[in-house]
Parts: C-alpha cells; sequence; structure tokens
C-alpha cells in the first residue's frame, strides 16, 4: 500500500516507478479508503500496540493505493526497496528515505511473508481483480 501520507504529497507516481523500475511486476492495483473496521483489521496484529490508534487513524485518514507486486523473493526485495520503518534509519535511495516523514507517517506498506502477502491481497483484492 502506499500510504495516506505519501498519497497527499503527490508521491504515486514516483512510488510507482521506483516499484517497477525495480523489476515488480504489478499484477493488482486500486486506489481506494481504508474504513476504520478495515485499518483495524488489516493491522490486527497491532493491536496491542502503544501506536494502534494512532495507526488507524493515519491510515484512515485518506485515500491510499493498494496493490500486489510478483518478483522473485518478492517479500525481501520489496522490504529493501521501502527501507527501514523508521525513516530516519532507512538507507539511502529507499522509499521511505525519500518519501516518508517519520516512524508513523512513512509513506508506505510492505507484507512481511508470502503467507501475509496471500492474505493482505486477499484482503484488498477479489480473484477477479488479479492478472497474474
Ligand atoms: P508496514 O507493516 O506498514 O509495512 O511497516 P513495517 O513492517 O515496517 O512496520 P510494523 O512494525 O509492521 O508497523 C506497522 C506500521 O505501524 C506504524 N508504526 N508506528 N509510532 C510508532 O512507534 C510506530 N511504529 C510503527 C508505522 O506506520 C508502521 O509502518
Ligand atoms: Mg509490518
Amino acid at each position: 500500500m502506499i500510504k495516506p501520507d505519501a498519497v497527499d504529497n503527490g508521491y504515486i507516481g514516483p512510488i510507482l516507478e521506483k516499484i517497477t523500475g525495480a523489476g515488480f511486476k504489478i499484477i493488482a492495483m486500486k486506489y481506494t479508503q481504508l474504513s476504520r473496521r478495515d485499518a483495524e483489521a488489516f493491522y490486527a496484529i497491532h493491536r496491542q500496540r502503544p501506536f494502534f490508534g494512532e495507526l488507524v487513524s493515519f491510515m484512515t485518514r485518506g485515500p491510499i493505493v493498494a496493490a500486489i507486486l510478483e518478483k522473485e523473493n518478492a517479500v525481501e526485495d520489496f522490504r529493501a526497496l521501502i527501507g527501514a520503518t523508521n525513516p530516519a534509519e532507512a538507507a539511502e535511495g529507499t522509499i521511505r528515505k525519500l518519501y516518508a516523514k517519520d516512524i508513523g507517517e512513512n509513506a508506505i506498506h510492505g507484507s512481511d511473508s508470502d503467507e501475509n502477502a496471500a492474505i493482505e491481497g486477499a484482503f484488498h483484492f477479489s480473484g477477479r481483480e488479479i492478472y497474474s
């Protein structure tokens, strides 16, 4: 997901260019806004964390771009492309270093495992919206 901060700051285009330029194929994509219920479900693993309320408010405050990406070694390579959760610690040239403000408003989400990628893809897209 391209998060609401990056959408609001006009970074959809540059971020998609970084993603496709790094060899990822977009097999599903949509522009949409998460409801509170959506965001609470999507980030359910963080429910007990102190930043959960802030995270849900942030993720629902404006539209996002959701996408499913395909590539060899996609999860690991995408996490490398987006950089550390905290942009202050993200490597030069990473999406978060270039386009994120802080650890909360960090421009982009990437799945952390193949298993979660499948769950998160199914959260956003029906089978007929996926072009693999
Ligand atoms: P994401 O799931 O969004 O790709 O990010 P991530 O794996 O790098 O980080 P994660 O630990 O899964 O945290 C999810 C999102 O919660 C927000 N967060 N805020 N204020 C804070 O200390 C804090 N820590 C995390 C960020 O938006 C983070 O991406
Ligand atoms: Mg995560």
